[in-house]
């Protein structure tokens, strides 16, 4: 049975460090609200250049990584909401930067969940024997969306790039994944696009601020149920049990929500990776980074059954099981 596996991983970190107690210089916090509500303790700006540099960067860790040449490269899946223009997509200027002369590009937006989402789309395609090799790049550039005098946002976020080469495997790989929103709870987590701007409009509207607005306490609520939700039906999906897990690679928003998703499932918080302290939370590109780190320190291993967990702005959830 031919399954789609990770070939390889790879990162793209900004070198600016932004420190909690950087933030409390720049609005009413401190060290110690953020650390104890969140587990945050720095995340990296950043500076120069844009999302489609860093998902460069990344891509190219992957390659060297995966031992896929870049003209091997089918298809490149680029999940973002920070993009560095509307056309061409993201995608396609990573795939001119790396040379994928033969790959067909898009970009998708399903927030912090659009990894597991492009996994998804990229299993159907490896399954189906569309494609051998896919690309896929999730990163942001939150600073862009972030308002820097809401201390309720601020505190959360940071920029990043994750990268995987998804290929066939026959003995291992994505065993189950499963992706699922809820657009009906979507005004809990948003960032407007552009207003309507042309002459034609009688009541010009107010100059729209492209900021993230959310009710954290709403989509606390959610990130919990949907964490625990969306493990609990891979698991059943490849037959297999909760104690069957190695490994769980969780979105890394907040170590509260991976605390109360370790309870509730009665999994020990030892089975989560956590890298939060240090990248806050970059949105889409925090699984895949997390992953990476995981892969390069050894905390997983081959025969590992390895669960990726996010949720987010749609609002969006899912999980995938893989077999290392
Ligand atoms: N520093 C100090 N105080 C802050 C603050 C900050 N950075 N941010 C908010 N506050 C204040 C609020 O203004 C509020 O004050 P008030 O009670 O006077 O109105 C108070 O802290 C709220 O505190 P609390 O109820 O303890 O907050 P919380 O436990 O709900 O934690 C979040 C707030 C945002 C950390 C939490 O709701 C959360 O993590 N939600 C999920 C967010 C998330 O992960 N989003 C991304 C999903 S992909």
């Amino acid at each position: 049975m031919i399954r789609a596996g990770i070939k390889g991983t790879g990162l793209y970190i900004p070198p600016f460090v932004v420190t909690n107690e950087d933030l409390s210089k720049m609005v009413d916090t401190s060290d110690e609200w953020i650390t104890s509500r969140t587990g945050i303790k720095e995340r990296r700006i950043l500076i120069e250049g844009d999302a489609s540099d860093m998902g460069t960067e990344a891509a190219l860790n992957v390659l060297r990584n995966s031992n896929v040449k870049a003209e091997e490269i089918d298809m490149i899946i680029v999940s973002t909401l920070t993009p560095d223009m509307f056309t061409p997509s993201c995608a396609c200027i990573v795939q001119k930067n790396i040379g994928a002369v033969n790959a067909s590009a898009f970009d998708i937006n399903a927030a912090c969940s659009g990894f597991l989402y492009a996994l998804n789309i990229a299993e159907s395609f490896i399954k189906s024997k569309k494609a051998k090799n896919i690309l896929i790049v999730a990163v942001e550039v939150l600073s862009k969306i972030v308002n820097w005098e809401d201390r309720n946002t601020c505190v959360l976020f940071g920029d990043g790039a994750g990268a995987v080469m998804v290929s066939e495997e026959s003995n291992k790989g994505i065993m189950s994944i499963y992706t699922k929103s809820y657009g009906d709870k979507g005004d809990s987590l948003t960032c407007k696009a552009l207003g309507l701007n042309n002459p034609f409009v009688r009541h010009k509207q107010e100059n729209i601020k492209s900021f993230v607005s959310m009710d954290g306490k709403e989509v606390f609520r959610f990130a919990t149920s949907a964490m625990v939700e969306a493990i609990e039906k891979v698991v059943q999906d490849a037959e297999l049990n909760i104690s069957d897990i190695s490994k769980v690679i969780p979105h890394q928003a907040n170590y509260r929500i991976i605390e109360y998703a370790s309870k509730k499932l009665g999994l020990d918080m030892d089975k989560f990776y956590i890298n939060l302290y240090k990248y806050g939370n970059t949105s889409c590109a925090s699984i895949p980074i997390a992953l990476h780190e995981a892969v390069s320190e050894g905390a997983i291993k081959e025969g590992d059954n390895v669960v990726l967990v996010g949720f987010g702005g749609g609002l969006t959830c899912g999980a995938t099981i893989i077999r290392w």
